[in-house]
């Protein structure tokens, strides 16, 4: 690798972790056990994202399309985001992390909800990595949300219309629940599937894609390195000429 492509580090990475289930499944376990070590996966890779010096890193850990799986698997996915959400608060205190949840946040239990609260408030000073998780998300809901927003701005303020409907695409950024957060430069997904099942529609407009077969539990440091290293040989054109 030369200096040039090593200096090439991503500022957002964006993960679609996948393949929980079949990881499971091929073991003989219980789909809810490829969860359990899939937080470790994350843990992983929250700590080489750090050390490689990207500044956001965010991962899509439950689809507002999860809310139709059976009942207890959603149950036990919930109650293990607590779980690790205790677990791992003070070590993102000590290391330097922001940590942030991100989606339809009326849809979580009081319990959840409660324990992202104490989380994001105790680690909203933190600079040196921001930790996304995109809980209850989908691209379609985050862009309706803001286009409602957007409306009822108009609405409570008839003297701004006109500056409102102006705007472009950096004011309507400032609606969707990223606002603040650099658009991802590149989104990896997990288990060999190769569609974005309703993520990052509107943010990902000129995202870097990487697909790998690589089950999301053995998505560990070396995995994620490795995509840097792929996004590192990318080349980004925007449309223009080179
Ligand atoms: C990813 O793994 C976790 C979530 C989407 C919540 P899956 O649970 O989708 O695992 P597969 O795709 O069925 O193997
Ligand atoms: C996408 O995975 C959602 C998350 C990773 C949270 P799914 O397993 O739900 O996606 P589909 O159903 O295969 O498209
Ligand atoms: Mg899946």
């Amino acid at each position: 690798m030369t200096t040039e492509t090593i200096s090439k580090v991503p500022a957002h990475v964006s993960l679609i972790m996948d393949g929980n289930g079949r990881w499971a499944k091929e073991r003989g376990k219980e789909r809810v056990q490829g969860h359990f070590e899939g937080v470790e996966s994350v843990h992983a890779c929250v700590q080489a994202a750090a050390k490689a010096g990207v500044k956001y890193l965010s991962i899509f850990a439950f689809s507002e399309e999860n809310w139709n799986r059976p009942e207890a698997e959603v149950v036990s996915l919930m109650g293990l985001m607590v779980k690790a959400m205790a677990a791992y608060i003070d070590g993102m205190c000590e290391e330097g992390v922001r940590f942030v949840v991100l989606g339809n946040r009326a849809r979580l239990g009081d319990e959840l909800n409660a324990i992202i609260d104490s989380c994001m408030e105790r680690t909203a000073h933190n600079d040196r990595l921001t930790f996304i998780i995109f809980i209850s998300y989908s691209g379609k809901w985050d862009i309706l949300q803001a286009a409602k927003k957007m409306a009822l701005e108009m609405e409570e303020n008839p003297e701004r219309k006109q500056e409102i409907l102006d705007m472009g695409v950096s004011g309507f950024d400032k609606y969707l629940v990223t606002a603040g957060i650099p658009d991802p430069d590149l989104i990896v997904r997990t288990s060999g599937e190769n569609r974005l099942s309703n993520y990052l529609l509107w943010q990902g407009a000129y995202s870097e894609f990487l697909f790998v077969d690589t089950l999301w539990p053995d998505f560990r440091e070396k995995e994620f390195n490795d995509a840097l290293a792929e996004y590192a040989k990318r080349d980004r054109r925007y449309g223009k000429v080179k």
